[in-house]
């Protein structure tokens, strides 16, 4: 884990409420895994006080890609940032994606800007050789975020773009049935996505696992405001900054998690 003041090289505005930063962080870019993330500083000074927790959406030489949707004021700061302003990161950070093991096809699940990890998470799946598939979803058009992916299949809730529907939807619409092979399942979205997900993999009996964004406060195991509730033998509560934020689906209680 490092703790970087980044320069930000470029933040291309792709809409009213989302942007993608590339900050230069050779330290961080160099140890970085998909489905890691790092921690924003998003301002000079105490406010806001808590660092934001972003995905690194891709790592491209010494930089790193941050997608960013803004929904609060650490967010809005981002968005605002100039080319030039230093951010300072701390990262990389938690546990990524299992990449390796005994699959023949990746389904890749993203909802909205949970997009962000499986930009890096294609990329690397495809340098390993595997073959790879691509579902997103978003409320509409305009908040679809698919440059940087390879031939994504779309699904929009109004219609927009792609099938009128939820990713899962145009899983058993179009995809399921079609794919050869041994599969498993990599996703990131809202909850309400994950739960919905994570059902259908378990009935399929196919390996499946989430990349939660869980609210966060420190980002590194001490404030204890990140828990997830897990199943098992015994019962117990997970860090997802450290534990996670990927977690395999079946490990996670999601009727406790509360959407
Ligand atoms: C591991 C991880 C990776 C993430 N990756 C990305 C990413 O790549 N791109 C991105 O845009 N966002 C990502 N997020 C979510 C992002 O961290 C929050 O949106 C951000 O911290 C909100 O900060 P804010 O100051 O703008 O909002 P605040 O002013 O703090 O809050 C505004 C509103 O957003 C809600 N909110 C805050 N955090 C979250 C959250 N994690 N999930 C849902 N609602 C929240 C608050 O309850 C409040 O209603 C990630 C979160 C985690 C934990
Ligand atoms: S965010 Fe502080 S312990 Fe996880």
């Amino acid at each position: 884990m490092r703790d970087v003041s980044a320069r930000l090289l470029e933040n291309e505005r792709i809409g009213p409420r989302l942007c993608l930063l590339r900050l230069e962080a050779p330290e961080i870019a160099a140890r970085a895994l998909p489905g890691q993330f790092v921690a924003v500083r998003a301002a000079e000074g105490f406010f806001p006080l808590l660092r934001r927790p972003m995905s690194i959406c891709a790592v491209e030489d010494s930089s790193l890609l941050l997608l960013v949707k803004v929904v609060g004021v650490g967010t809005r700061l981002l968005y605002e940032a100039e080319p030039g302003a230093h951010l300072h990161l701390l990262g990389p950070l938690g546990r990524p994606f299992e990449v390796e093991g005994d699959f023949e096809v990746a389904v890749l699940f993203g909802g909205g800007v949970g997009v962000a990890p499986l930009v890096f998470l294609e990329r690397e799946l495809r340098r390993r050789g595997r073959r790879v598939c691509t579902l997103l979803g978003a409320r509409t058009a305009s908040e679809l975020v698919l440059r940087h992916l390879e031939d994504p299949f779309v699904a929009t809730e109004d219609g927009s773009a792609g099938l009128r529907g939820t990713v899962l939807d145009l899983w058993r619409i179009r995809l399921q049935g079609h794919i050869r092979g041994r599969m498993k399942w990599f996703s990131c979205g809202p909850l309400a996505m994950l739960r919905a997900l994570a059902w259908e993999s378990q009935a399929g009996g196919w390996e499946h696992e989430v990349a939660l964004e869980t609210p966060m406060g420190c980002g590194f195991g001490v404030c204890q405001g990140c828990v997830v509730p897990l199943r098992g033998p015994r019962p117990r509560y997970g860090l997802a900054c450290m534990e996670g934020p990927v977690f395999k689906a079946q490990e996670v209680n999601w009727d406790a998690l509360g959407l």
